[in-house]
């Protein structure tokens, strides 16, 4: 189970781990699903609908992915006990023996204490692992502002390039952006900020060209 606040490499961290092993991830975003149509998924439904099951059965890694465990109604908590226990997943049409299999959970929860109260001591204790994700600190931050920065503007022509101050750019944004943890949020600003500061300097050069 990985466990912390949103856009800290959770989910990214299971697309890795995966990456080392080979084959497509299956990935389950549980907080896609809603109650009546999720309950066929777990528990089987028609032999025509989509099941974790068949899902399971389908994949091709060894990486099951159960993303935003959290958001799932805990009326589907017991399905994953024996899933938990002997690696066999079993719905009214299918038993699935997993084999060789790393299941990750992922989750918002803050602590230990909370994973314990929310999904009581059945489901907690059959973790074999619960890894905390903090939010990143000054030094993480600064650190992912730049290979961003630097991805962004590797993308952009040799003329966009030119309009940009790199160093600049990134002194300002590691100044302001400090306190955000969420690298997903990063992201999206330094992704405005480079826009807003190509635009600008576009018009600037469309300004010189006009006639005086
Ligand atoms: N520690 C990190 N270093 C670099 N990029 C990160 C880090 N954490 C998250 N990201 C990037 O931020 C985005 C959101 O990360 P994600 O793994 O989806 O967050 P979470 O699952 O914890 O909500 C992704 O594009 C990811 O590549
Ligand atoms: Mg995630």
């Amino acid at each position: 189970m990985f466990y912390g606040p949103s856009g800290v490499g959770k989910t990214e961290t299971a697309h890795f781990i995966n990456g080392l092993l080979g084959g497509a991830l299956l990935r389950k975003q549980f907080s896609m699903f809603h109650s009546e149509k999720f309950a066929s998924y777990v528990f089987g439904g028609a032999h025509s609908e989509v099941s974790f099951a068949h899902d399971l059965l389908d994949r091709e890694s060894g990486v099951i992915l159960v993303d935003e465990f959290d958001k799932a109604n805990p009326i589907f908590h017991s399905a994953f006990y024996q899933l938990f226990d002997d690696g066999v997943f079993e719905d009214k049409n299918y038993r699935v023996e997993l084999g060789a299999s790393l299941v990750i959970c992922t989750s918002n929860y803050r602590t230990e204490d909370d994973i314990r109260a929310a999904l009581g001591d059945a489901l907690y204790s059959r973790f074999d692992a619960l890894v905390e994700f903090a939010s990143l600190d000054a030094e993480g931050v600064k650190r992912v502002i730049d290979r961003i920065v630097d991805g962004r503007f590797s993308t952009l022509t040799a003329v966009e390039q030119e309009w940009l101050d790199l160093p600049k750019i990134k002194t300002m944004l590691q100044a302001r952006l400090q306190n955000l943890g969420n690298v997903r949020k990063l992201g999206k600003l330094i992704d405005e900020v480079i826009s807003l500061m190509l635009v600008r300097a576009m018009l600037e050069e469309e300004g010189k060209a006009l006639p005086s």
